[in-house]
């Protein structure tokens, strides 16, 4: 874990890569406590691009009212292709100590740690990670802001399909997100008892479903849902209703729920998650503590080299799809 000496008076604190549920609350906790520590807290709009495009602004504690149970990121957020080159961090170092701020608080996802990491190593700018995605996939955190908000925004959609299909006795696919991550898929799937989940980490097949819901009509069940996480693109679940016709004949119903996971009010869950680390943050920073995320290992607060968290990946947990399958009988 690096350390460094400087005293900080004035902190930065943005949000990058695609919002999640809760990063309001982070912002909020890491504001309030900052300038409860005597610091000067500023915000940098639309994450590294704003960085680069000088666009930091000073925050106060009103600035915080009424932001705690708001989805998306009063800050705005991007991705951005520039900062991943050198030329675009040397910009975003330029601005930041223009701008006199002595340290960092990053709230995103691996690909945000990246660059993270990268301004600590080129720049000897000191950050401190924040998880925040829904989908759940950053090594070294049980949980990531968003990820419980997204599960229950999917599985409320889920228990409304579930209706409709029961009606009429309907075959259902529902295309969760998570990209290359089953996270999302593999909680939904198991809380809303679905009848198979495909997640890049399991080796279900189409085959194999088909048989499980023949199977599952033999035994006088009229109606199935099946989860899938999206894949590099969504649609998959456009694909596994062709292949799923083409092999059987049954006809399947597509439901992609997409962007909707990303918004909303964050459970009461995310919220305590988020304000948690947001403190956590300023407090690793204060104690001169830098190139770290917070996480979650269970209940308890870690700190966690960025190096580690980039070079690793974090699987979605394959017992819940077991579990689930034999649930789902
Ligand atoms: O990383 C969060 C996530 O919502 C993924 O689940 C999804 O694949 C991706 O972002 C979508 O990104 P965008 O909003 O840029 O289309």
């Amino acid at each position: 874990m690096a350390q460094f000496s400087q005293k900080i008076k004035r902190i930065g604190v943005f949000t990058s890569g695609g919002d999640a549920p809760g990063m309001n609350a982070a912002i909020r906790a890491v504001v309030r406590v900052g300038i409860a520590q005597n610091l000067e807290v500023y915000g940098i709009q639309n994450g590294y691009v704003g960085m680069m495009e000088n666009k930091i602004y000073p925050l106060q504690l009103r600035d915080m009212a009424n932001i705690i149970q708001r989805g998306g990121t009063i800050l705005k957020t991007g991705r951005s292709a520039e900062f991943m080159k050198a030329e675009g961090r040397v910009k975003a170092a330029q601005n930041l100590k223009a701008a006199q701020i002595d340290a960092l608080v990053c709230i995103g996802g691996d690909g945000s740690f990246r660059g993270a990491h990268a301004l600590w190593e080129e720049h000897h700018i000191p950050v401190v990670g924040v998880p925040g995605t829904i989908d759940n996939d950053i090594f070294g955190s049980d949980k990531t802001i968003g990820f419980d908000t997204a599960v229950n925004t999917a599985l409320e959609a889920i228990d409304r399909i579930r209706d409709t299909a029961a009606s009429h006795d309907r075959l259902f696919i529902v295309e969760v997100m998570g990209r290359n991550s089953g996270f999302i898929a593999s909680h939904v799937g198991l809380a809303g008892g679905a009848e198979e989940i495909f997640t890049p980490e399991g080796n279900t097949t189409v085959e194999k479903a088909v048989d499980r819901i023949k199977e599952a009509i033999g035994r006088g069940k009229t109606s199935s849902i099946l989860v899938t996480a999206e894949g590099q693109k969504p649609g998959r679940a456009y694909d596994l209703a062709d292949a799923i016709r083409k092999k059987s004949g049954m006809d399947a119903k597509v439901c992609i729920l997409g962007h909707q996971q990303r918004g909303g009010s964050p459970t009461a869950a995310d919220r305590i998650l988020a304000s948690r680390m947001g403190a956590a943050a300023v407090d690793s920073l204060l104690k001169g503590y830098c190139d770290i995320m917070i996480g979650t290992e269970g209940e308890r607060l870690v700190q966690v080299p960025l190096d580690l968290v980039t070079k690793n990946e974090k699987k979605s947990q394959l017992d819940l799809l077991s579990l689930a399958s034999i649930l789902a009988t």
